[in-house]
């Protein structure tokens, strides 16, 4: 059996100190694919460097709205220049967060929607973060139409974006939270997704699932993801895992085996 984490961050510091080491292990553990995700300029310039020493890992480029407090307007020529690099995938992550910054909301619309249009230049999908956001994110993906679609990243178990997501033909990524004991939606979101619709992520290292919660994250935990989907579908561990790696490589066009 073989599992794509469509979402992790091998580019983060608490790796610093065995990156090689546990990548290598992650890869032989049966995750045979894996993007490593961007959330600023710096971290997507790393990230690209790390998805460089590996065949199985790709990556995306976007600055994130937890990374805006210094930003400035050329940062987005680099974004676009730097996702011009075969290794990325996608746009990302980008969108809106309104859990930890309330005061630059206009700022964090208006460098989504420039990602957004930068997606559309280089014909690359978007990976949307989306936090205590729900309502002006699904606002700005109707208005602003986004030609290769996307991913909900870490996707809120929230049933309104879930149907609004799907309808605007997103996929959506679930990750640790749908094996917390409290999270109370869990079971009626997965089952609203079809399972073609479907991607599965860790966001190493931070949010591990049950029963690892607190450790540091990776993508070998995807597993969990996968087991906790195959429970509630009532469908085998395989099936998932078989669909979702093949979800992950359409929506990024992934044509490596
Ligand atoms: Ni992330």
């Amino acid at each position: 059996m073989e599992l794509f984490d469509s979402h992790a961050h091998y580019n983060d510091e608490k790796f610093d100190e065995d990156r090689d080491r546990i990548i290598k292990e992650i890869y032989k553990s049966g995750v045979t694919k894996i993007i490593n995700a961007g959330y600023s300029l710096g971290s997507t310039k790393k990230a690209i460097e790390i998805a460089d020493n590996y065949d199985f890992m790709y990556t995306t480029a976007g600055i994130s709205p937890n990374d805006i407090d210094n930003f400035r307007k050329e940062d987005l020529k680099d974004i676009e220049n730097l996702a011009k690099n075969k290794k990325v995938v996608a746009i990302g992550e980008i969108g809106l967060d309104y859990h930890w910054n309330t005061e630059n909301k206009e700022l964090q619309k208006e460098v989504f929607i420039s990602q957004i249009e930068i997606a559309n230049r280089l014909k690359l999908p978007i990976v949307i973060h989306t936090r205590e956001a729900i309502y002006d994110t699904l606002d700005i993906l109707k208005n602003n139409k986004c030609n290769k679609n996307g991913v909900f990243h870490c996707s809120p178990l929230n049933v309104d974006l879930i149907r609004e997501g799907l309808k605007l033909g997103f996929y959506i990524s679930f990750a640790g939270p749908i094996t917390f004991k409290n999270s109370k939606n869990a079971d009626e979101v997965i089952k609203m997704v079809p399972l073609d619709k479907i991607l599965i992520e860790t966001d190493s290292p931070y949010l591990s699932p049950e029963p690892l919660r607190g450790k540091r994250n990776d993508s070998r935990n995807v597993k969990y993801m996968a087991q906790k989907i195959a429970d509630v579908k009532e469908i085998t561990l395989e099936e998932v895992a078989r669909t979702t790696y093949n979800n992950t490589k359409v929506i990024f066009e992934i044509k490596e085996k």
